[in-house]
């Protein structure tokens, strides 16, 4: 039985995602062990004691000192992390870490695994919402080939307790947005969305994974060399203590992961990866865009009928007004991760200008565009405005990243 003698928390890794392949590394005392089970947790004081001791009694019993139970608590302000570590002497066989600098349900499921040392990495809800008792057909279906032994809601002895409709539709509604935007992954098992599954090493290791969310097992089927996947049926439980930390934010996340995924996986992928283009920013500019455009209109229409400015002052008023909220939001959402490591009013006034530059010269190129389409080619004028927008916004895109954002200046 691996003891962890000390009552220490767990180191937190650091940098990428990315799992390591087994060595002798991962064997401590005479003998590797097969499964290490990750209960991520957030605000579970009162669930933890009781989940650890039953999944121990289950393990002892399935797999006698040949699992490791590894808790990752994102600092919850009950303090589970503390609760959990207490308990260590007492279960020997359980590992604790508190991460403080990181928050999110997948990416905890994988430092987790990143500081495990078993053959089979394995997540269970730390809620007690998961049945541990299916723990032992998810370890045969592993011992049986498979690369990935999911416990899913939609089979044979699956379904949910008593969950409003409103829930069973936004569960069910994920799922088949899911399957529109990325059916190669969630197309290949019944429960996309369930949190329940253990994954053979090998199957993940080697990959940067890149998740966002709850939805951590999008990322293993996703980025992972899943060949074989095996289901075994669970009835989802209520919860008896705590509440469910899902909100308007993880749906938001998961639909960010969905189209994460999508761009850069598969056909599409390998053509992002090979051009080089950083789509997922392009789509955070394009989405800034837009809202400038509703910014540009209301502005413009306010202009026009309470202040009763003239018409081009109050299409260069509005477009300003515009180009200010499009940089308010580049800087903090599009390229946040640059303008954080570029800090200072100096620096961000240099940037606005900068900014301001780049859009005032796709303004002209708009015109230019737009005259050339619909007098020299007789185009529709207004399919010309939308292709010249176009045209403007690849441009504002790329010349903003090179010059505005510009990564070299970052300290
Ligand atoms: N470390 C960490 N960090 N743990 C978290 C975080 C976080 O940010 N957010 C939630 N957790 C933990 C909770 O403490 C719980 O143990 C587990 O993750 C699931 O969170 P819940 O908030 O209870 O999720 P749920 O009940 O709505 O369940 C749904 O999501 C689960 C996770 O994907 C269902 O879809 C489940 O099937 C699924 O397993
Ligand atoms: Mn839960």
């Amino acid at each position: 039985m691996n003891t962890n003698s000390s009552n220490s928390l767990l180191a937190v890794p650091i940098g990428a995602l990315k799992i390591a392949e087994f060595t002798s590394d991962h064997i401590t005392g005479n003998n590797p062990i097969l499964l290490s089970l990750v209960i991520p947790t957030y605000k579970e004081r009162d669930n933890i004691e009781n989940v650890v001791n039953i999944l121990t009694g289950l393990l002892n019993e399935a797999i006698p000192g040949d699992y490791e139970l590894i808790v990752v608590d994102d600092d919850s302000p009950d303090r589970t992390w503390e609760v959990a570590q207490s308990l260590i002497p007492a279960y020997p066989q359980l590992r604790v870490m508190r991460r403080q600098d990181e928050r999110g349900l997948s990416s905890a499921v994988i430092r987790g695994w990143q500081a495990a040392k078993g053959r089979i990495l394995g997540v269970i809800d730390g809620d007690l919402q998961h049945p541990p008792e299916v723990l032992t057909q998810l370890l045969q279906k592993i011992e049986e080939g498979a690369d990935l032994a999911l416990a899913s809601r939609h089979v044979d002895g699956g379904g949910v307790s008593s969950w409003s409709v409103i829930r069973r539709f936004l569960s069910r509604g994920a799922q088949v947005l899911g399957l529109v935007i990325l059916p190669g992954v969630l197309g290949r098992v019944t429960d996309p969305m369930s949190g329940y599954f253990m994954v053979r090493r090998g199957a993940i290791t080697n990959v940067t994974l890149n998740p966002v969310g709850y939805k951590i097992l999008l990322e293993v089927i996703g980025r992972g060399k899943v060949e074989e996947i095996a289901e075994a049926g669970y009835v989802f439980r209520e919860r008896t203590e705590g509440e469910s930390k899902v909100t308007w934010k993880q749906y938001v996340e998961y639909i960010q992961h969905l189209i994460r995924l999508r761009l850069s996986t598969g056909r599409l992928g390998k053509i992002t990866r090979k051009v080089n283009f950083p789509i997922g920013r392009f789509l955070r500019f394009g989405a800034v865009g837009f809202s400038g455009v509703f910014v540009d209109l209301t502005v413009f229409h306010l202009m026009r009928t309470v202040i009763n400015l003239g018409l081009t002052r109050s299409t260069i008023l509005s477009a300003e007004v515009a180009i200010l909220n499009n940089f308010l939001w580049n800087d903090l959402w599009t390229f946040g991760d640059i303008s954080r490591k570029q800090a200072g009013k100096r620096q961000r006034f240099k940037r606005f200008l900068k900014f301001n530059m780049v859009c005032l010269a796709g303004i002209i190129i708009q015109t230019l565009v737009v005259n050339f389409l619909f007098n020299s080619l007789g185009m529709n004028q207004y399919l010309a405005k939308l292709v010249a927008i176009a045209v403007a916004t690849i441009w504002n895109f790329w010349v903003n990243l090179k010059l505005s954002w510009r990564v070299t200046e970052v300290k």
